[in-house]
């Protein structure tokens, strides 16, 4: 947050910096052409320092300069194009002083703050007369037409607004002296917006138009604009409708000047735009016949010439002019004329005509004609405000522009004079109230410390025009109503008795010598605040009175023509009640007008004119300076200068900007001022830059306020994005708990369906386990329902389990699977069918020669197995065809046996008869006998047939016994051998002899023939240890460990 802050504060800073360089560097670059803004001018309080900077900037084109906010326009009387709309887009948003000073810049500048304080505003543009009010009034609008904002709807309003200009002026305008477009009435308008700052509706006020031009104009100036456009642009069609020549010359109304063409003025072109106007702001074909028959009319009016009759009365004999009025205003001709020759006087209970003189004829024609064009012109104004008008009732913020008549002194200056100036003396009082009394007043209010700036309060001439019962237009209008002879010059003597003393008036009579050579005797000179202006008297009562003679109202109100109907109504107060007078109204319409102005906030244009002749380029010091003078500028710059650009109530200034400090958003506690201040004290202002007053605060400079308002513009974007976040966050977590919602939904649905899922396994598998149990339980009991599931379940696990661990082969049958008990028979079955199935297999795949030795093997078997204990290791050692290879027997006994085919033999220890001496010795085997070999001799033979048997222990030893039929004493007796391959000896011996059956495994001692008649024994036994010993006995002791059985 504080980071925040402090990065706030620097870019405030920064950009405060900005629009100091900004102005710097615009200063420097446009330093020979003078200061932008008075406010900077070093001799401030110089004239001439001001008129040389107005002047050169005028010679370069730079017509605007700024005293703070109010803009000095001079009128360049040329186009310079600065008026673009690329113009307007670059000074739309953005801050005043970031510019060259120009309109454009402060009507946005108007707009903007209406729009950010919502406030209604009103731009005061003032000046003499030509010098360029009306210009600037339409720059703003053509500003506001451009940059606000835009829908269909709202151009047609927009359209309408800048339309109105045009038909205003057309009738409103004239060429006068000091302007070829100068506005011959007051005109007020508001443009209205709504709170998004378009441009939807306008009204506008209009003052005192200048009548007395239509009848009269002096030399070198016009009439209204639309007579010449009419009769130099109208259609040839409707000029003959009509009645008109397109011919100027031929109009006594337009001829008067003398100077009907004009070169700065196209009044075709401006025909055609009027025409257009006319209907984009919704006039309908028959107003615009009708609005053009009245127009056409008067110039009619002012053709008609009266002759004197016999008795010297106006007389009027068909006459051309008067058949058009009455064609075109729809009044038969008859009445017309007798309105216009007569008058009616009321006398008592009835009405007598008494007719007029030639010149009274003229008098009452002109006032006519001025009735007609004055109404019509009122008529015209509220049908523009008709269309203009919007009927939403939605609150709206306007901004006024009041673009009114300026200063105004001619050669012979009358009646519309003294209302001008009188006006204009109004507006300078409202300026100064607002500008230069307020403000300082405002300053002493607040507290603040302040040097009174003295400036010219025109009030004392204001009292002097206006005072009641003193003040002229009191007089004047005394001497209008009083009964009895008054004329222009009783009002004058009036004058001088009344307020002869005034300082600011003066007369023929009154004056000294000097003043007197200057002045006629029908003159009086008022001392305005512009400037001294003499007035001449005559028709000064008459304009004053505005007398339109009543027949002359009756006869209009007899007219067909729908706008003079309606503005010539028949409930119209006859004269029995006098009507208000002119300078009456006009007061109270500029009291009603400063009302309006003083209950919005001001800004000030004020245009100077730079010569009398309208021509560029040429800048009249004189003529300037006393502009400068009159407009009060040097004294508004001064309190420009020593005073404050802006200030606020604590609390709106607080409640705008609280946002840019932290100790204040979004609440204060304390008191505004304080909140203030804490604010202000956050954001860097130097005390300089600031003062703190009773109830406001004052800023000394707008770069201040403005570096501070794009602050909180940031700021404000920020906050709003803060918010938007907020708010996003907030529906974002809208969806996310929708969603997290379903998702739970989804989930509990999916987890309630998983769980019926299980549910039913596991309800299956209880049912599945319980069959199992019941199945397991009955599992012994004949089939049955109840364990048929199970048998088949153990049968087929039973048979898949064997068939996986099926023995590999015969010998492994011990591996078989244990059967349950319902598989026992099928298992026996089997494990039978398996044996025979591997035997089968075995037998298949064994050699001649294995089959062979398989049979001696089981020879042995059959002899040994179950008898002898060291037969189980013997098992596994397979039978060789003999021990000892033919090489290895002696050649002689070879040769000595080699008939009968030896066997086998094998190498054996011999124990000798008598003392059992172990000899080594070779045991071969013949076809017919065995024979005991060492070396070269054969030391025994046993003829088969006299082996009479062979004894071996059941013990694990290998001696064998052979047991010999001994009938000769010479004869050898039994053979005791041992041999380390006694099994497989034993089962050659026996199917070589054939001496099966002879084979005996005996137990304990063997006893054996030493020779006939004398024995021997063995005796065998288990032991520690394998020995072999003649016991004490005598006899052979064999001792043989006791194998383990396998
Ligand atoms: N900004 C301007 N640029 C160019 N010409 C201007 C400008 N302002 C005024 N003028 C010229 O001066 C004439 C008089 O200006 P206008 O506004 O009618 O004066 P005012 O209304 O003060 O009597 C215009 O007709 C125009 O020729
Ligand atoms: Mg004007």
């Amino acid at each position: 947050m504080t980071h925040m802050v402090l990065e706030e504060k620097q870019s405030l800073e920064e950009r405060c910096n900005q629009i100091l360089k900004n102005m710097e560097a615009s200063l420097t670059a446009r330093d020979r052409v003078g200061i932008q803004d008075f406010v900077l001018l070093d001799p401030y309080t110089s004239e001439s320092a001001f008129l040389e900077n107005l002047r050169k900037r005028f010679h370069e084109n730079l017509i605007y300069t700024y005293i703070g906010t109010l803009l000095v326009s001079v009128n360049p009387y040329k186009d310079l194009d600065n008026y673009s709309k690329k113009q307007m887009d670059t000074y739309m948003g953005v801050n005043f002083f970031e510019l060259p000073p120009h309109i454009y810049a402060l009507a946005d500048n108007v707009f903007r703050t209406m729009q950010s304080e919502f406030n209604n505003h009103f731009i005061l543009i003032s000046g003499e007369s030509g010098a360029g009010k009306t210009e600037a009034s339409k720059k703003v609008l053509q500003f506001y037409a451009v940059s606000c904002p835009s829908t269909r709807l709202l151009n047609n309003v927009r359209d309408r607004l800048l339309l109105s200009n045009p038909v205003l002026e057309a009738f409103g305008n004239a060429k006068t002296l000091k302007n070829d477009n100068s506005s011959r009435f007051g005109k007020y308008m508001d443009i209205q917006f709504d709170h998004q700052g378009g441009a939807v509706g306008g009204h506008i006020l209009s003052y005192l138009l200048e009548k007395s031009r239509v009848v009269h104009q002096n030399h070198g100036e016009r009439n209204f604009h639309i007579f010449y456009q009419l009769v130099e642009g109208g259609e040839e069609d409707l000029l003959r409708w009509l009645g008109l020549e397109r011919n100027c010359q031929h109009y006594s109304y337009l001829v008067q000047g003398d100077c009907a063409k004009v070169s700065s003025i196209n009044d075709k072109s401006d025909w055609r735009t009027v025409r257009k106007a006319l209907s984009v702001i919704e006039f309908s074909e028959k107003d615009i016949e009708h609005l053009f028959g009245i127009i056409a009319s008067v110039l009619h009016l002012g053709n008609i010439k009266f002759e004197p009759d016999a008795r010297g009365y106006a007389s009027l004999n068909k006459n051309q002019e008067l058949h058009w009025v009455s064609k075109l205003l729809g009044i038969p001709s008859q009445v017309l004329q007798q309105g216009l020759t007569h008058r009616k006087i009321e006398a008592k209970t009835e009405e007598v005509f008494s007719p007029f003189s030639v010149d009274h004829a003229i008098y009452a024609r002109d006032a006519l004609a001025k009735a007609i064009y004055g109404r019509t012109f009122n008529w015209l104004v509220n049908k523009v405000n008709e269309s203009l008008a919007n009927k939403d009732s939605s609150r709206k913020t306007v901004i006024g522009l009041l673009d009114i008549y300026g200063f105004e002194v001619f050669n012979v200056n009358s009646f519309e004079q003294l209302c001008i100036n009188y006006c204009n003396e109004k507006l300078q009082q409202l300026f100064i109230q607002l500008t230069l009394k307020s403000e300082q007043e405002e300053y002493e209010m607040e507290g603040i410390e302040w040097e009174p700036v003295p400036y010219f309060n025109n009030k004392i001439i204001c009292d002097l025009v206006e005072e009641k019962h003193r003040g002229i237009i009191s007089l004047l209008d005394e001497e209008c109503l009083r009964p009895g002879e008054a004329t222009d010059l009783t009002f004058l003597e009036k004058m001088e008795e009344k307020i002869g003393g005034h300082p600011h008036f003066v007369t023929h009579k009154l004056a000294d010598q000097k003043t007197r050579k200057t002045l006629d005797r029908g003159d009086f000179r008022l001392l305005h605040y512009a400037g001294e202006v003499t007035y001449c008297v005559v028709g000064f009562l008459d304009k004053n009175n505005d007398l339109l003679y009543r027949n002359g109202k009756e006869v209009m109100q007899q007219s067909k023509n729908v706008i003079i109907k309606h503005c010539f109504p028949s409930t119209e107060p006859d004269n029995k009640r006098r009507p208000e007078t002119v300078v009456t109204q006009f007061k109270s319409s500029l009291v009603g007008l400063t009302e309006t102005l003083k209950s919005k906030e001001p800004w000030y244009i004020r245009c100077i004119k730079p010569n009398e002749a309208k021509q560029p380029g040429r800048f009249d010091d004189v003529l300037v300076r006393h502009q400068v003078k009159y407009l009060g500028l040097m004294e508004h710059l001064r309190v420009r200068r020593a005073g404050f650009a802006y200030r606020r109530k604590y609390d709106i200034f607080l409640q705008r900007y609280k946002p840019l400090c932290p100790d204040t958003w979004p609440n204060w506690k304390g008191t505004a001022a304080e909140g203030v201040r804490c604010l202000i004290k956050h954001l860097g202002y130097k005390p300089d830059e600031y003062k703190m007053g009773r109830t406001k605060i004052f800023i000394r400079h707008p770069r201040t306020l403005f570096a501070t308002e794009d602050a909180f513009q940031v700021c404000k974007h920020k906050l709003a994005t803060r918010i938007q976040a907020k708010y996003k966050g907030y529906r974002v977590k809208g969806d996310f708990m929708k969603q997290r919602e379903a998702a739970t939904k989804i989930e509990n649905c999916w987890r309630g369906m998983m769980a019926r899922k299980e549910r039913e396994k596991r309800a299956w598998a209880v049912k599945v386990i319980k069959k199992f149990i019941k199945g397991f339980i009955t599992r012994n009991q004949p089939a049955c329902v109840e364990n048929s599931e199970y048998l088949a379940y153990v049968r087929q696990n039973y048979l898949t389990r064997l068939r996986d661990n099926l023995p590999k082969t015969v010998l492994e049958m011990r591996s078989w699977l244990t059967p349950p008990p319902i598989m026992q028979e099928v298992s026996k079955l089997l494990k039978k069918i398996y044996i025979r199935h591997m035997v089968g297999k075995y037998v298949h795949g064994i050699t001649t020669q294995r089959k062979a030795q398989l049979l001696l093997k089981a020879q042995t078997s059959s002899m040994f197995k179950g008898k002898k204990e060291n037969y189980p290791f013997s098992v596994c050692r397979p039978f060789q065809d003999t021990r000892i290879s033919v090489e290895d027997i002696n050649i002689k006994v070879l040769q000595m046996i080699r008939h009968e085919h030896i066997k086998y033999s094998v190498p054996v220890v011999k124990y000798d008869r008598n003392g059992f001496r172990p000899r080594l010795r070779q045991l071969i085997f013949t076809q017919d006998a065995a024979y005991l070999v060492e070396e070269a001799k054969i030391k025994q033979r046993i003829d088969y047939s006299s082996l009479k048997g062979v004894s071996v222990s059941n013990l694990s030893d290998n001696f064998l016994i052979l047991h010999v039929t001994c009938d000769d004493i010479k004869q050898k007796g039994d053979l005791v051998l041992q041999c380390d391959y006694l099994f497989e000896a034993l089962t050659k011996l026996s199917v070589v002899a054939d001496k099966l059956k002879c084979i005996k495994v005996v137990q304990g001692s063997v006893r054996f023939d030493i020779q006939p008649g004398r024995e021997g024994f063995v005796d065998f036994k288990n032991g520690q240890e394998s020995m072999v010993y003649r016991a004490k006995n005598g006899h052979l002791m064999v001792e043989s460990t006791r194998t383990k059985s396998r």
